[in-house]
Formats: C-alpha cells, sequence, structure tokens
C-alpha cells in the first residue's frame, strides 16, 4: 500500500508520548500533577510533532499501585480533574492533531472496587466468581505455589470464607476471573464508554496475564534458562501468565475497534521475555493488537548487534499487518537517559535516533525528549510500595516517575514555587525544557528535527528496513528506496560505507546539510541520516 493511501499512516508515521499525570504539570499547586496541567502543556507536544499521547491511569484508585488499582474504571481520580477536563483534552489534543490513548487495567481491579467490595462478602455474592477463589491447598496453606510478581505468595486468605483470592500483584489488587462471561461484558462496556468520548484507543496493562490455568495448576521450580525474576521466585510462571485464551479477549476488543470510525488502537503491555510469544499477540495481523511493547528491545543494552538482531527479527517475523512498537522508557523501567545511556548526552541523541528512525512507531515516555535521567530518590523518599518492600535490592520505580522539569525556576515549572512535589523533583538547574527551547544544540531540539523529519519522509514514516553491512559496533539501515540511517555505537571514530546522498539529520547538527559521498568516517556516538 503506498503510505498516502494509507488509513494508519498517522500512527505508523507518528510518534506517541507517554504522560505519567501525577508528574506532567500540576496546575493547582497541590504538588502532583493533573488534566488541566496536561492540557496547559499541549501546544508544547503539538511543537514537539507527536500524534498521540498515552496517558498512565486517570481512573479513580486509592494508589496502592499509583492508579494501577482501578476503584472504577468509568470515572476520572479527583486528584487529576474530573470527565470535564478529559473531554477537553481530547478535543483540545484533537485540534493539534493530538489523539489521546487511555490506561486499560483489566488484570484486576483495586479491593475497594464496588465488584470486590461484594465479592468479599460471602460465597454467594454476585460478584464473587468476577474474581479468583479457591479453597485452602490440603494442608490449609495456599491452593497452589503461585508468586506474586511483586514478591510472595500469590493468594490471601479470606478469613470470613475461609477461601483466598488471587492477586499477581499487591493484595490491594485482586485479579479478576476472565473466564466469567459477566466480566467479559462488563469490559465491553468499559471499553465503549471511552471510546464513545473520543478517545482514540488504549495502552493495556499486563494483557498477557489476564487468563489464568482454569485448574489452577502449580507452577514447575525455575531453570537456569528461565528470566532472572523467575530464578529469583525459584519458579517458572506457565500456569498464572502467557495463557493462549488471552488472545480470545483481545481478539474480542479487536473486534469491537474495528466497529469505530476510525478504528480505535490496541497497544498492549505485552512483557514477554521471547519475540515469538510477544508476536502472537498480533494474531493474524489484523485481528488482535494493533501493536505490542517489545520488552526484548526495551531490556536490550544500547549496542549495535543486539539491538540490531531485535530488530531484523522483529523485521522477519512480524505478521503482515502488524506494525512494530520501539520504545527505551517507561513509568516501570528506569529512562533510558540513565540506563541506556548513562547520562551521556551523545548516547541519549543515538537512542533517540534509532527509536525514532526505525520501522514502527515510538513511544517516548516524558522527559526522554530531554534527555532527562532519573530523579533523585532516597529511601525515605519511597513511594512505590515494590521499591519499600525490596530496598536496596530493587529501589522500585519512583526514580523515572519524579516531576517533569519545565524551567529553571522555583517549583521547575511544574508546579507553584514552594510547593513539596509528590516525589522530589531533580534540581531544574541540571535539566529542563525552557534551557533546551534556548539551545539550538540541545537533546530537545535534536528531537523535534527528528520528528520533524519523520513525518516530512514517507521512508522514514513508513519505508520497508533494510540491514546494510558496516564495521562492528556500529548500525547501518536503509528505510525505504532512499533514507539510509548510520550509526556509530562506539568510542572511537569508525570508516563507515553508505550511499551518498545529503545528510538529512544528525545527532551533531553541524553534519546537517552536508553532502557525501560514499565512505565517511563517523564520530564515536554520532548517528546520521542521508538521504539520497
Ligand atoms: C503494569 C504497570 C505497572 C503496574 C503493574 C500492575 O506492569 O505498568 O506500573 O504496577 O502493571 O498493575
Amino acid at each position: 500500500m503506498r503510505a498516502g493511501t494509507d488509513p494508519d499512516r498517522w500512527w505508523h508515521g507518528g510518534v506517541f508520548y507517554q504522560i505519567y499525570p501525577r508528574s506532567f504539570a500540576d496546575s493547582n499547586g497541590d504538588g502532583a500533577g493533573d488534566l488541566p496541567g496536561i492540557i496547559s502543556r499541549l501546544d508544547y507536544l503539538a511543537e514537539l510533532g507527536i500524534s498521540g499521547i498515552w496517558l498512565s491511569p486517570v481512573t479513580v484508585s486509592p494508589n496502592r499501585d499509583w492508579g494501577y488499582d482501578v476503584a472504577d474504571y468509568c470515572d476520572i481520580d479527583p486528584d487529576f480533574g474530573t470527565l470535564d477536563d478529559l473531554a477537553t483534552l481530547v478535543e483540545e489534543g484533537g485540534r493539534r492533531g493530538i489523539r489521546i490513548l487511555l490506561d486499560l487495567v483489566p488484570n484486576h481491579t483495586s479491593d475497594q472496587h464496588p465488584w470486590f467490595v461484594d465479592a468479599r462478602t460471602g460465597r454467594d455474592a454476585a460478584h464473587r466468581d468476577w474474581y479468583v477463589w479457591a479453597d485452602p491447598s490440603p494442608d490449609g496453606g495456599p491452593p497452589n505455589n503461585w508468586a506474586s510478581v511483586f514478591g510472595g505468595s500469590a493468594w490471601e486468605l479470606d478469613d470470613a470464607s475461609g477461601q483466598y483470592f488471587l492477586h499477581n500483584f499487591e493484595m490491594q489488587q485482586p485479579d479478576l476471573n476472565w473466564w466469567s462471561e459477566e466480566v467479559r461484558n462488563a469490559f465491553d462496556d468499559i471499553v465503549r464508554f471511552w471510546w464513545d468520548r473520543g478517545v482514540s484507543g488504549f495502552r493495556i496493562d499486563v494483557c498477557n496475564m489476564m487468563i489464568k490455568d482454569a485448574e489452577l495448576r502449580d507452577n514447575p521450580p525455575a531453570t537456569d534458562s528461565d528470566p532472572l525474576d523467575q530464578q529469583f521466585m525459584g519458579l517458572k510462571a506457565v500456569y498464572n501468565t502467557d495463557r493462549p485464551e488471552a488472545h480470545d479477549i483481545l481478539q474480542r476488543w479487536r473486534a469491537i475497534s474495528d466497529g469505530y470510525d476510525p478504528n480505535r488502537l490496541l497497544i498492549g503491555e505485552t512483557n514477554v521475555e521471547q519475540l515469538p510469544v510477544l508476536m502472537q499477540f498480533y494474531g493474524d495481523g489484523h485481528n488482535e493488537l494493533h501493536g505490542g511493547f517489545n520488552f526484548v528491545f526495551i531490556n536490550s543494552p544500547l549496542e549495535a548487534e543486539a539491538m540490531r538482531a531485535v530488530v531484523e527479527e522483529v523485521e522477519s517475523t512480524i505478521p503482515e499487518g502488524g506494525w512494530p512498537i520501539w520504545t527505551g522508557s517507561n513509568h516501570d523501567v528506569a529512562r533510558l537517559a540513565t540506563r541506556w545511556a548513562g547520562g551521556d548526552l551523545a548516547k541519549v541523541r543515538c537512542a533517540l535516533l534509532i527509536l525514532l528512525s526505525l520501522r514502527g512507531t515510538p513511544f517516548l515516555y516524558q522527559g526522554d525528549e530531554i534527555g532527562l535521567t532519573d530523579g533523585p530518590i532516597e529511601k525515605s523518599d519511597l513511594l512505590d510500595a515494590v521499591g519499600i518492600r525490596f530496598w536496596p535490592y530493587y529501589k522500585g520505580r519512583d526514580a523515572e516517575r519524579t516531576p517533569m522539569p519545565w524551567a529553571n525556576t522555583p517549583g521547575g515549572g511544574f508546579t507553584a514555587a514552594g510547593v513539596k512535589t509528590w516525589l522530589p523533583m531533580a534540581d531544574p538547574a541540571l535539566c529542563n525544557v525552557a534551557d533546551q527551547e534556548a539551545d539550538p544544540d540541545s537533546v530537545l531540539a535534536f528531537t523535534r528535527r527528528a520528528i520533524a523529519r519523520r513525518a516530512q519522509s514517507d521512508d522514514l514514516a513508513v519505508g520497508a528496513y533494510r540491514s546494510l553491512p558496516s564495521p562492528e559496533n556500529t548500525w547501518v539501515y536503509a528505510r525505504g528506496a532512499g533514507t539510509v540511517v548510520v550509526l556509530n555505537m562506539s568510542g572511537s571514530a569508525k570508516e563507515i560505507t553508505a550511499p551518498g546522498g545529503s545528510i538529512a539529520l544528525a545527532t551533531d547538527r553541524s553534519l546537517e546539510g552536508t553532502a557525501v559521498h560514499g565512505a565517511l568516517t563517523v564520530a564515536s556516538w554520532t548517528g546520521l541520516v542521508i538521504e539520497q
């Protein structure tokens, strides 16, 4: 299909931006971000050139897991605003060509959700079967050996009824029973509720875990070849994750999406260790997720050979009709400027160039565009229950959730001067939007140029990917018929052969506009886009 006729061009060629609402912009001076704050920054996002926003949850939550424990799927948490604010965001975003994806959390609810409150009233409760309940094992302990992703047993005894309920995350996040037709129907309504309000789709939380083994069989012991977290737990997560029936639910939502014009996007949090498993979430390429987050790529080191191998496998195995998603940061993993780049801005620029020039849709996380590193978190600052539980062995996720620095002013442009922010904010003098807006050589200026180039170029937006030969620790690939991306991801200059043309974009701005003729000497941690 020619790019110009592709109805999905807006998001295939576009760039998404994840907002962690509590840390983006605070409009009312309470130290935490909110929807009016986001609306006030839409012009900034439009200038950045993005096509869509994924909002981490803004629905009602007691915040045991900061929004990922939902107590009402169809209303906005008062911390963030109202349904009217969300409507304004959808409308004002739309006027700027920015569509809104919400976060759908179907695996579990909050223990304060009315469904669970009812389920706990007894074995005959109307919503009892909406959750996963089981009798104790013969020795009186939990029904099986499943472990929570957040540590300890995945089962909690409900004293009143003598049964255990399942929680794959915090105890306050009981898992829904997705074998129940009533649960499925309830979520059909939730999905439609938001799509009828002009929301353009969902990022779907832990969508690979929704269905559990109907017989609740014990997980087998982990082996040396299993992922480290499973080795740590001693169990291979076979029966409480990646069950084949999860695909039926995703396909059901895709059928609903297909009834909307335009179709609403389904982007899954497909946190799987193997690319063939990720590919299953695309179904036949047309009947399941539109895109799945690629955690194999997220977890790859920032190294040419390792990343190229992931990209080549995706390119050769993704079903026709499927579209890759590329990400380096989110609210659960350290920011790419820290994790991949160790604070080195040349590496940050190369990482951004990779994300913005591969075939697929990039999701930037707020702050990636300015090279923001993780925030300063001490033990006494912790708010993430997982960090509190495992500090110092695992420090949790607060460091990647600290407030966005907008300007080098008291309050950092995030909140009013003197207000204590919900999580500590890094000194805005170190890195902030306003200073970078004034500097044509800043990371922000580079990100803007890269997104603009992508918008203008069908090759970069939707052209085919092809690896080209290049020396060790470098990565060269063609996009479409006339564009080549060259990356020197090593500590020294490299001689690289590339087609002649003109440098349309470079991590070092002084190179842009230069004509090149075949052999190039590319400086350490430098990336170029050559247009023939
Ligand atoms: C997802 C979310 C994470 C949350 C977990 C449980 O992984 O991204 O923040 O803690 O699901 O809902």
